[in-house]
């Protein structure tokens, strides 16, 4: 599929939501949605490749979603698992480079063992930087920043009057990457669900009825070649 004619959002964010109501309309248990949702990160990947995106970042875990059932938790540990094993040779040999952002001392150590091995098997990538946010909120995200940067107060290392916007971000887990241009969610929902609150000041949001395993990379590029028709004016006036 050729690109979206026009600009193409740098850093696309998506919230990958609607797996259980996916296995529900097919009377399945909610985890067949969550497999199901394994071919649709396949399709976001390649498709952000294609369009030229030069980062994605996915909301796979929230921290509130340690709240769900244990067996619905150890089946999505166990899927985050199996997606690395199986995915981890193709990913680099894509170019694609991955990143875990969130609490990773939470995951089972097989969880962690997986993370760790994905990020340094595919330290080389330098197609597509893919954030995978697992065990991930953003409150949680800033108060983190917030208590590095009070460390380094008191250490002596920072002063208090160069705590700024621009120290705070350089804590977040996002630092190296900046905020998204585009945030696609799935299923429908309009919140954010504790997710990038920081970096989606001025991200253009695309909300999809499409349930996260019917994502493909047609649905990417509606949303992009939506994104094409806004006009961004991070509060100024638009010339005319
Ligand atoms: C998204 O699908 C995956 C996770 C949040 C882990 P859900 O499991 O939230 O599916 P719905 O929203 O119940 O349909
Ligand atoms: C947000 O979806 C988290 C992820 C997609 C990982 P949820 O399904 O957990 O969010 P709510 O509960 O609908 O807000
Ligand atoms: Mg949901």
């Amino acid at each position: 599929m050729l690109p979206p004619p026009g600009p193409i959002p740098r850093h696309v964010a998506i919230i990958m939501d609607g797996n259980g109501r996916w296995a529900s309309e097919r009377r399945l248990p909610r985890p067949f949605g969550h497999r199901a949702g394994m071919k649709a990160v396949r399709e976001a990947v390649e498709g952000a490749i294609d369009a030229g995106v030069e980062v994605l970042t996915l909301f796979a875990f929230s921290d509130e979603n340690w709240n769900r059932p244990a067996p619905e938790i150890s089946a999505l540990m166990d899927l985050l698992e199996e997606y690395i094993a199986r995915e981890v040779a193709e990913l680099r040999d894509q170019g694609v480079r991955v990143h875990v952002l969130g609490d990773r001392t939470r995951l089972t150590p097989g969880g962690r063992a997986a993370v760790e091995r994905v990020e340094r098997e595919t330290a080389a990538g330098e197609k597509l930087s893919l954030n995978l946010c697992i065990s991930y909120s953003s409150r949680g995200e800033i108060a983190r920043a917030a208590r590095l940067l009070a460390e380094e107060v008191l250490k002596g290392t920072k002063k208090l009057e160069d705590i700024d916007e621009e120290a705070i971000r350089s804590q977040l887990y996002t630092a190296p990457w900046g905020d998204p241009d585009l945030l696609i969610r799935t299923s429908g929902e309009q919140r954010l669900s504790n997710f990038l609150l920081w970096q989606l000041a001025y991200t253009e949001l695309y909300i999809t009825p499409v349930l996260w395993p019917d994502f493909n990379r047609r649905t990417l590029r509606d949303a992009i070649l939506d994104y094409q028709r806004r006009d961004r004016r991070f509060g100024k006036v638009t010339a005319s």
